[in-house]
């Protein structure tokens, strides 16, 4: 049903036809009412009235790397051509099948032609990019093989890491699964006054899990669990390698990490006890450096790290891991004994992500910065809603993934969905109580929800908000100390690991653009399953 409706919307968007397509819709008054708002793509054409600082046509089609030994890889990969602009706007990412690295100025206006050379719908979204709703890739402007889609926007954010990936209903997990993804950098005064490492001393880490087969292909979801819990490859690629080891020089690097696999969770941390120096999250620098004995990345989480192999050995190694911890699957599934037992890399088990060897001893290094930025912080007081936290309830169960008790659906809004723009508001995301209803928690969780209860990166559309407040059921207590301390809670972000049993409450700014704007699990097939739901500012 979604499906057609999608479909449909598509067509009409583009057609123009909407009112004629929808008669007879049972939806038809309500879809009427937010067709209102939308805006007609009609073929979305590039405004001559916008004058783009830098310029680019992104393409998205088959293509093919060598990933393993032996064959080479079918893959999805993202290619782009400068048109305009400064020429490190895009930088490729030598035998690697993720998208070329997109470096952006706050302040410049870009325009960008998306192309789809894919045999099957599809549609870019700027993760982590504060930009109009039309140019957000909401699944509503997909576009079939062969069309193409003007994007123009203004580079609002500060500097930061984002990530762009597919967004198509109900296909963008396995899209970005076979490779369509890629890192965008925004830069900005602040970030350059600090005169962090740059260059081949800044060096993008992009985690992602994937599974082979004997003919070197990828191979994806095999059966409902894979869907239900997420789809878990057995090998860790870094930059789309695998066994990935990088060579430096013993001085300072700069580590923009990000995890864009589909469902895996990584608890990071350096294997000789050596603390991460974290510098940033998904919005941008923190104010001052964090260090931390691990920290927890989930899909579509970023991390800055700064990191000094000052001091090192010419040949001495160094390995960024992921450690063991619990608790982020359902207790009834491991107790099922599927499929996670039979991975070669358990969720929560520890193994390698990237080895690090020094090469090269230097004399000089940059030193860390005290403090690294400034930015508003957002309090209780100045929200719209102090007293009535925006439900986000995560209910999940062998039939459904949900958010606020609903699957996804075009112009479906509860009342609560409704945000007034221009405003602070609070919002608490939990886990409902026993996977039933929406709105409502329950005092201790229910059976089924305790052996039901999973993780979920909650990822929301739009401007980066700041984590208020974290609590955690007794119940889940035990396994919360194995990531507890793994969390971030001082910079801005756009995606928040909720761990089973736990309570989340942020702040979200919705200034400047009105429309729709998605909030979803970043657990990719999570949100393929319908764990998507959409916010209309108004
Ligand atoms: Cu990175 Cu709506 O997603
Ligand atoms: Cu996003
Ligand atoms: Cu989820």
């Amino acid at each position: 049903m979604t499906t057609i409706n999608n479909a449909r919307r598509r067509f009409m968007i583009q057609s123009g036809l909407g009112l004629l397509a929808l008669s007879g819709m049972p939806s038809f008054l309500q879809a009427m009412e937010a067709m209102k708002e939308m805006p007609r793509i009609l073929a979305r054409k590039a405004n001559p009235n916008f004058k783009a600082d830098v310029e680019f046509d992104l393409y998205c089609k088959p293509s093919k790397v060598s990933i393993l030994t032996g064959a080479e890889t079918q893959v999805l990969q993202y290619s782009a051509v400068l048109k305009k602009g400064p020429k490190e706007t895009l930088v490729d990412i030598p035998s690697s099948y993720l998208g070329p690295i997109i470096r952006l100025q706050k302040g410049q206006k870009v325009r960008i032609v998306l192309h789809n050379g894919l045999s099957q719908v599809s549609v870019t979204h700027w993760h982590g990019l504060h930009v109009p709703a039309e140019m957000d890739g909401h699944p509503m402007y997909a576009i079939d093989s062969g069309g193409t889609l003007v994007y123009e926007f203004e580079v609002l954010n500060r500097a930061g890491m984002n990530i762009y990936h597919p967004h198509p209903h109900e296909a963008t997990a396995k899209q970005v699964y076979q490779g369509l993804a890629g890192a965008l950098f925004v830069h900005d005064e602040e970030e350059d006054k600090l005169e962090l490492p740059t260059g081949e001393y800044e060096i993008p880490i992009v985690i992602q899990d994937r599974s082979f087969d004997e003919q070197n292909q990828l191979k994806y979801v095999r059966n409902k669990h894979d869907r239900m819990l997420g789809f878990y490859g057995d090998r860790i690629l870094v930059n789309g390698q695998s066994d990935v080891r990088v060579d430096v020089a013993s001085r300072a690097y700069r580590l923009r990490i990000l995890n864009g696999s589909n469902a895996r969770i990584y608890k990071l941390a350096w294997d000789d006890g050596t603390p991460l120096t974290v510098i940033g999250v998904d919005g941008g620098l923190l104010e001052q450096p964090e260090v931390k004995a691990y920290v927890m990345l989930a899909p579509g989480e970023r991390l800055d790290v700064w990191a000094d192999f000052s001091g090192r050995r010419v040949g001495s190694e160094l390995i960024l891991r992921s450690l063991a911890f619990s608790g982020v699957l359902p207790s009834m599934a491991q107790g099922m004994g599927n499929m996670m037992q039979a991975n070669a890399l358990p969720v929560g088990s520890d193994y390698p992500i990237f080895k690090v060897r020094v090469t090269q001893s230097v004399s000089d290094s940059p030193k860390l910065p005290a403090k690294l930025s400034s930015f508003p912080r957002y309090h209780t007081k100045d929200v719209a809603n102090p007293e009535k936290p925006v439900p986000i309830a995560i209910s999940e169960s062998p039939m459904a993934m949900l958010l606020n008790g609903r699957a996804y659906a075009d112009n479906d809004f509860q009342e609560f969905e409704r945000i007034k723009l221009n405003t602070l508001q609070l919002i608490e995301i939990f886990h409902a109580h026993g996977g039933m209803g929406m709105g409502h928690k329950g005092g201790g969780m229910g059976m089924m929800g305790g052996m039901m209860s999973m993780a979920h990166p909650i990822h929301l559309h739009g401007q980066q908000f700041q984590i208020i407040s974290r609590s955690v059921s007794s119940e889940k207590a035990s396994d919360y100390e194995t990531v507890r301390h793994g969390f971030i809670e001082s910079g801005l972000k756009d995606t928040v690991l909720v761990m089973p049993g736990e309570s989340v409450r942020i702040i979200k700014p919705f200034q400047d653009f009105k429309g729709v704007f998605m909030y979803h699990c970043h657990n990719l097939e999570h949100e393929d399953m319908g764990m998507m739901r959409e916010f209309l500012v108004e």
